[in-house]
This record gives C-alpha cells, sequence and structure tokens, in this order.
C-alpha cells in the first residue's frame, strides 16, 4: 500500500469521467456559457482502465467515478462493470445527481458492495427547477426511490445553502427517516466557477438545527471519512455533516482525484498537478508513470488549508470537473 508524505495510506481513487453535466446547479456554475472540452481531451475508456490499474498496482482498491451526472457519457456501465473486475479492486461507486441513473440500477445492484451517492437539495420539486436550473426532479426522485426499494446502498447529499434549503433539514430527516439511507448535509465549497464566494452554512450551523428538533446519537468515526455520522433512533437511517469547506477530516484522507482531462489533484483544494494524459498519450511506460504518480503521492499538502493557500491559481473550477 503506498502512502503520503505524511504516512496516510492512499488506496482511493475518484475519477471525473466527463466535464458535462446535464444539470446547473447555481453553487456549481453559471446559468450559461460553460464551456465544455472537445472528446479528444477527455481520457477515453482504455486510457482510464490503464491509470486504474497502474494506480491499483501502487495499493489502490477503492474507486468513486463522479459527476456531475457520470451516465451522461456513453456506455459508462460498461467502464463500471469493467473497473469492478479489475483485480485489486474491490469496491467500485458513483456520485451522481441521479438524473439518467434510474435504468441502470438493475446493472449496479449486480456490482458488489456499490454505494450509490445522489445528490438533492431539495423535496420541492419548483425549488429543484430554481437550484438546478433544470426541470429534473422526477427522475432523480424515481432514481432514489427505486435505488432504495432493490437493495442498494444509497446515500444523499445535500448541499446546504442559507436561505435556500435550510429550512429543509428536518424535512429530509422526516422524510427519509424509515429509509436505509445516510442522509448527508454538506458544507457549500467555492468549486462553482467564479471568484465570488461566501460559505454561511457552516457544519456547526448545520448541527445547531438539527439539535433544536432531535437527539443526536453519534457514531464512531470510520477510518477516512468525511462524514460526522449520527444516528436518532436504532434504524438503519443515517444522518451524516460533511464540513467540506471547515476541512476537518483531512488527517485520514486517503483520496487522489483524477480529472476528467487526466490531471491528478493530490488534494480537492490543491491546483491540478501532474498531467496523466500527456504521460497515457506520449509512450511512457507503465511502470514510468507508476514512479511519478509515487513521486506526487509524496508530494501532498498536510490538509486543505495549506493545499488552498499554496495555490497559484484561483479555485475557479466547477465540482463537476474535479472529481467530486
Ligand atoms: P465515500 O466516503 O466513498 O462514501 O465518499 P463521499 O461520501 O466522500 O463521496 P461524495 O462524492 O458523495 O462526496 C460528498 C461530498 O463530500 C462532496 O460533495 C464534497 O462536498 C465532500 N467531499 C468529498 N471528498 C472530499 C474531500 O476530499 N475533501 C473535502 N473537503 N470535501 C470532500
Ligand atoms: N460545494 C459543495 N458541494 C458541491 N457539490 C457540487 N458543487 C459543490 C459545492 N460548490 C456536490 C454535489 C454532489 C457532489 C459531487 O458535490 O452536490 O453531491
Ligand atoms: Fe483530503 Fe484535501 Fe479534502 Fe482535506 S480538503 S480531505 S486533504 S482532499
Amino acid at each position: 500500500m503506498i502512502t503520503d508524505n505524511f504516512g496516510r495510506e492512499m488506496n482511493y481513487l475518484r475519477i471525473a469521467v466527463t466535464d458535462k453535466c446535464n444539470l446547473r446547479c447555481t453553487y456549481c456554475m453559471p446559468h450559461e456559457n460553460m464551456v465544455f472540452l472537445p472528446k479528444k481531451e477527455i481520457l477515453t475508456y482504455e486510457e482510464l482502465l490503464r491509470i486504474i490499474t497502474i494506480f491499483s498496482d501502487l495499493g489502490v482498491n477503492k474507486v468513486r467515478f463522479t459527476g456531475g451526472e457520470p451516465f451522461v457519457r456513453t456506455d459508462f456501465i460498461d467502464l463500471l462493470e469493467y473497473t469492478s473486475k479489475l483485480e485489486g479492486i474491490n469496491n467500485v461507486n458513483i456520485t451522481t445527481n441521479g438524473v439518467f441513473t434510474y435504468q441502470h440500477l438493475d446493472r449496479l445492484k449486480e456490482i458488489d458492495g456499490l454505494n450509490l451517492n445522489i445528490s438533492l437539495d431539495t423535496l420541492i420539486p419548483e425549488k429543484f427547477i430554481k437550484i438546478t436550473r433544470r426541470n429534473a426532479f422526477d427522475s432523480v426522485m424515481k432514481t432514489i426511490e427505486k435505488s432504495i426499494s432493490i437493495g442498494i446502498r444509497t446515500k444523499l447529499n445535500m448541499v446546504v445553502q442559507q436561505d435556500v434549503n435550510d429550512n429543509e433539514i428536518v424535512d429530509f430527516i422526516e422524510y427519509f427517516m424509515s429509509s436505509p439511507i445516510d442522509v448527508r448535509f454538506i458544507e457549500q465549497m467555492p468549486f462553482n466557477e467564479s471568484t465570488h464566494f461566501k460559505s454561511i452554512c457552516d457544519a456547526e450551523k448545520i448541527k445547531s438545527i438539527l439539535l433544536e428538533k432531535y437527539e443526536l446519537m453519534p457514531q464512531p468515526h470510520q477510518k477516512n471519512r468525511t462524514t460526522a455520522d449520527y444516528k436518532i433512533d436504532s434504524s438503519k437511517f443515517t444522518i451524516g455533516i460533511i464540513a467540506a469547506y471547515t476541512r476537518n477530516f483531512c488527517n485520514t484522507c486517503n483520496r487522489i482525484r483524477l480529472t476528467s482531462t487526466g490531471k491528478i489533484k493530490t488534494c480537492l483544494y490543491a491546483d491540478p498537478g501532474l498531467d496523466v494524459r500527456e504521460l497515457l498519450r506520449n509512450g511512457t511506460s507503465d511502470k514510468q508513470i507508476g514512479e511519478l504518480l509515487t513521486n506526487t503521492i509524496k508530494n501532498r499538502f498536510k490538509d486543505g488549508i495549506e493545499a488552498e493557500k499554496n495555490r497559484k491559481t484561483y479555485i475557479l473550477e466547477s465540482m463537476s470537473k474535479i472529481g467530486g
């Protein structure tokens, strides 16, 4: 298993399979003028499988494909199935907005141990349109309901925005509490294709809103988790709070990211680094790529705060391009 320069075991690769997204969430990208890249700039499936194999030789055993909606990319389900069969990869997961996922759920169910993380910021259809600027509420809800009912391990992600959906935190609990699901409330982050950002509803505030109504039973902290987990009874329903902007979980961070264009990010908040696409396309051997990746992993920042301080560029990228 490869460790970074702080002794953290780096076994988790997060991959953005496309820079495109079918929604336009207000906290993630502008309404219009999003420029998406020509296909040749995006890693092909062959390239992705090659790089995942190289990572797996270094000790990566968990992969998460992230969106947007990974299923906007043709035949993504095949990539997923191939990846789940690669030697050394024993856990494959998806983070998605859920819009095009429904028709693939039966095949997802067949992938052992798959976690499906679905974004949902509101239970009110009209508000969904305001937040995402698209009319897809019913598709997402259909995906969530079927995913739970056929027994896929499902987690919901709600990005909490003050005066937009913070008043729905309790509604989410009431709506989902009888389901075997994790509902996670996430601090907003600056990855939104602009220099404008102000985070207001932080993890403490989210917790205080929950405590007004519920007695929260803290759950044991699981290794490498970004969530602070709570239960309100003994059911399978779990509440998670993710301090994505406060960044209080970096000391166990085991994540390495691959952007859709093949750049490595050793931290969500760091500048994009090693250009793997260039290496894959210029005849560099697997062994040499493995060595360059090792070197990159041995040069991580201590945490996301340091990574941000050391950026040479403004944070402009959208989450959908980074790998979640
Ligand atoms: P698993 O632990 O594999 O279940 O993944 P996850 O829950 O981290 O995955 P998901 O893609 O659903 O991420 C949920 C949210 O957590 C993202 O929207 C981010 O806001 C936040 N997040 C995920 N990874 C990181 C990270 O490395 N750093 C920070 N600061 N936030 C992260
Ligand atoms: N801040 C926090 N979370 C974000 N996501 C997208 N943009 C942001 C942001 N600016 C979330 C999505 C999804 C995951 C991939 O990232 O809602 O759950
Ligand atoms: Fe890891 Fe950076 Fe996220 Fe911290 S902010 S958990 S170091 S990716």
